[in-house]
């Protein structure tokens, strides 16, 4: 979109901030896709941008004050420009809806998740009443329509893929199915297409995401579930790997297994949220399985795939969780052996059950839990990382070294372990497989050396 301001015609500039899990930032990829359409470029500049717009997270309220302060600093960038356009959109515009500019009355257009892609009308509406109105659109009942709609990609290796939206599970602790509305899968048809496409500009690694991927389906005809999914996506031919994130217990089927371990492009590497180590807390929480269950499908993920990696997610400090409660918790992380994990401190969200559930846990001791809990695992992710050693893994090169050291490169293993190595200053093996040896690892990265790059 080209502005123009006295005799002079400039381009506008836009600057998204993005909070909160993958499909935030897959969302954020189709704003700056329909931006850059309107003819909008991007900026890394706050302060000069023609728009901004904050894509919002609630999933704690340590999050939403981060927005809020954040929200703050934008408004005065708006009282001191007014010709800026500020939007706030996502989970935390979907709670909020107009008590966001109740409390932030610099905000020009508010829309919800299930409007990402309606953003050229809701800019226009915008226009049309010449700013004179907050213009709000957030309604999560809204079917997703993501095919053809245009996208500016994060990465020019990995794509994240919205398999579906929304969320029915209603853990007691949690926002989502309140901001995302209902479960709806989108057709595989759709979904197969789009990565095709995706194969035709060369990306090599595709990132499947739902709530809850395993009920994937639902809705639609008998074919169209998960493990036919993945089995059609590992059929094509360009794509080297593919990832899917959440799996969810109660709905984590054995098939599934079968299917990873016979699809070679099919990632070993399986994200489980187990949240708490206490069959009583589980309960509490609405999560529908209990440690039985769960150490059951660990059991067999570690028979049938042995060299697969683990990961979860876990909350300490849920309503009346006791000392014992959470000493069960530390035993399963023991007993099963993540290969890391995400460790939250609960927190009390809107219109949720769980602090009708139980006592609420002084923050002190919620403290206290987080952090033995992550000295449990730290050491945990230690050892698993050290047993590596000597091994060769199979690496996705990304990019140059992070903390920009020269000669060093890095990328993700099949487990979706960092590697780091070392290479003569050649960027020729971005994006391509290549094998490294494992000579040093901490918790968090594997250090290695470059061994052979995979012909393609
Ligand atoms: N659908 C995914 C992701 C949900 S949000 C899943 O089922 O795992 C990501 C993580 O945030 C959750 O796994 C949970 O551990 C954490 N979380 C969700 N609500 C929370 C709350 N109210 N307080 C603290 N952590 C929370
Ligand atoms: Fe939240 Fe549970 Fe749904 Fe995950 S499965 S998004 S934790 S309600
Ligand atoms: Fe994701 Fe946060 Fe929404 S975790 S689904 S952006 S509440």
């Amino acid at each position: 979109m080209v502005f123009k301001k006295g005799k002079k015609e400039r381009v506008l500039s836009y600057f998204i901030k993005t909070y909160g899990c993958q499909m935030n930032v897959n969302d954020s990829e189709y704003l700056a896709g329909q931006l850059e359409e309107m003819d909008y470029k991007k900026t890394p500049d706050l302060n000069n941008a023609d728009l901004i717009i904050l894509n919002t997270c609630c999933v704690r309220k340590k999050v939403e004050q981060k927005i809020y302060s954040m929200a703050g600093r934008v408004s005065q960038i708006k009282e001191d420009n007014p010709e800026v356009v500020f939007g706030i959109c996502g989970c935390l515009a979907q709670k909020e809806i107009e008590n966001i500019a109740k409390k932030i009355p610099y905000i020009d257009i508010i829309f919800g998740p299930s409007q990402i892609t309606s953003f050229r009308e809701i800019m226009e509406l915008y226009r049309q009443n010449e700013g004179k109105e907050t213009i709000i659109f957030c309604d999560n009942r809204e079917p997703l329509k993501l095919a053809n709609k245009p996208i500016k990609h994060h990465s020019p290796i990995t794509a994240y893929i919205q398999i579906m939206k929304g969320c029915n599970n209603f853990c007691s602790y949690c926002i989502v199915p309140y901001t995302r509305g209902p479960e709806e899968s989108r057709a595989a048809k759709e979904i197969i297409d789009e990565i095709e496409e995706l194969a035709s500009k060369k990306y090599k690694e595709i990132m499947l995401l739902g709530q809850n991927v395993n009920s994937y389906g639902q809705g639609l005809s008998n074919k169209d579930n998960f493990l036919n999914l993945l089995s059609q996506i590992n059929k094509i031919e360009e794509i080297k790997r593919i990832r899917f994130t959440t799996s969810h217990p109660k709905d984590f089927n054995l098939d599934l297994i079968k299917v990873i371990k016979d699809g070679s492009k099919i990632c070993e590497h399986i994200h489980l949220p187990l949240q708490s180590g206490s069959d009583n807390i589980l309960n509490k929480m609405n999560r529908k399985y209990n440690m039985k269950q769960y150490y059951n499908i660990i059991n067999n993920i570690r028979k049938c795939m042995p060299d697969a990696s683990i990961t979860t997610d876990i909350m300490v400090g849920f309503p009346g969780e006791t000392e014992e409660d959470f000493q069960e918790t530390i035993k399963a992380c023991q007993n099963i052996q993540f290969d890391s994990c995400y460790t939250f401190i609960y927190s009390n969200r809107e219109n949720t059950l769980s602090p009708f559930l139980g006592e609420e846990i002084p923050l002190l001791t919620k403290k206290k839990r987080l952090w033995a809990l992550m000295e449990v695992q730290k050491e945990i992710s230690s050892r698993i990382n050290q047993s590596l050693i000597g091994k060769t893994v199979e690496v996705l090169v990304e990019n140059r070294s992070k903390k920009g050291i020269e000669n060093q490169y890095w990328g993700k293993t099949r487990t979706n372990k960092v590697a780091v190595f070392s290479y003569s200053n050649n960027d020729s093996l971005i994006a391509k497989l290549v094998y490294v040896k494992v000579k040093k690892a901490d918790a968090y990265t594997l250090f290695g050396e470059l061994i052979y790059v995979k012909r393609e």
